[in-house]
């Protein structure tokens, strides 16, 4: 695992955004896996600016989401897909057709949707770099504590912890989806290369847990310990309990020169 730990959230974003521009320029036909939540807002702020400033093209890319609320509308504000559309599809590039987010409509089996979810997530080719936040809780998409760490695509039922830190972004009288389709832990593990943001010190518990823990489904992100290229970026509140910062950071001016000299990707 390489544990990056930057100053700020700000920074956050801006190292987050030079893994995605790199494999966006470097491939024919990238394939993204995207996040929801308050955490890469701030990344797809710089690559909005990326594409109207430096003319990044995400005309090839193609793109999976982790989740969706379970029975909800494309159209409804609090729907993943809204989200993504008024945070970056809507302002880049992208060919929409291309971009894919595990819904599940009432009257749909969600075991079907899942699996035909996984389906195209095989036929793009896998996922090159898959985008991820961490739960307070340790969750990686909605995969809860408890999720079978061999996990596939499915509709998971949200816990109260989750349901409450997300209860901010829903007015007192609106509906709250307590259900959701996610990708699996082995659906995230099998991406190319992950890239998981945390900032804040809300994160610095399941942070450590997910690092220097044991693996365990109580910290479904720890799950990334057995990930061949996983990539932990936090800012110093996220990286405060973590037991061996000083380590991390003489690694990473390392890894820094690699990285200058040959890139971020094999
Ligand atoms: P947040 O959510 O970015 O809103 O903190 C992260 C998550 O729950 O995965």
């Amino acid at each position: 695992m390489q544990v990056i730990i930057l100053e700020n959230p700000e920074q956050v974003a801006q190292h987050a955004s030079k893994w995605v521009v790199e494999l966006i320029s470097k491939k024919a036909k990238p394939v993204l896996g995207l996040a929801t939540g308050s955490t890469p807002i701030s990344l797809y702020k710089n690559l909005v600016r990326s594409h109207q400033e430096d003319q990044i093209d995400f005309s090839h890319v193609t793109s999976f989401n982790l989740d969706e609320y379970h029975n909800i509308d494309a159209e409804n504000e609090q729907s993943y897909c809204a989200f993504m559309k008024d945070n970056l599809f809507d302002k880049i590039n992208i060919d929409q057709r291309n971009t894919h987010l595990p819904t599940c409509n009432k009257h749909e089996n969600p075991r079907t949707q899942g699996l035909a979810f996984e389906e195209k997530i095989q036929h793009a080719g896998g996922i090159d770099l898959q985008i991820l936040g961490i739960g307070a809780n340790g969750h990686i998409g909605f995969n809860e504590p408890s999720s079978s760490l061999s996990s596939r695509t499915r509709l998971k039922t949200l816990t109260k912890q989750t349901l409450q830190d997300n209860s901010r972004l829903f007015k007192a009288d609106e509906y709250q989806p307590t259900m959701a389709m996610t990708m699996g832990i082995s659906t995230i593990l099998d991406a190319e290369y992950v890239l998981l943001m945390a900032t804040g010190d809300n994160k610095a518990k399941a942070v450590n847990e997910m690092i220097s823990g044991p693996l365990s489904a109580k910290c479904p992100a720890s799950a990334l310990q057995l990930h061949e290229h996983a990539i932990v970026v936090l800012d110093k509140a996220a990286a405060s309990e973590l037991t061996n910062q000083d380590y991390f950071i003489w690694a990473n001016a390392e890894h820094q020169k690699i990285n200058n000299t040959y890139g971020f990707f094999l």
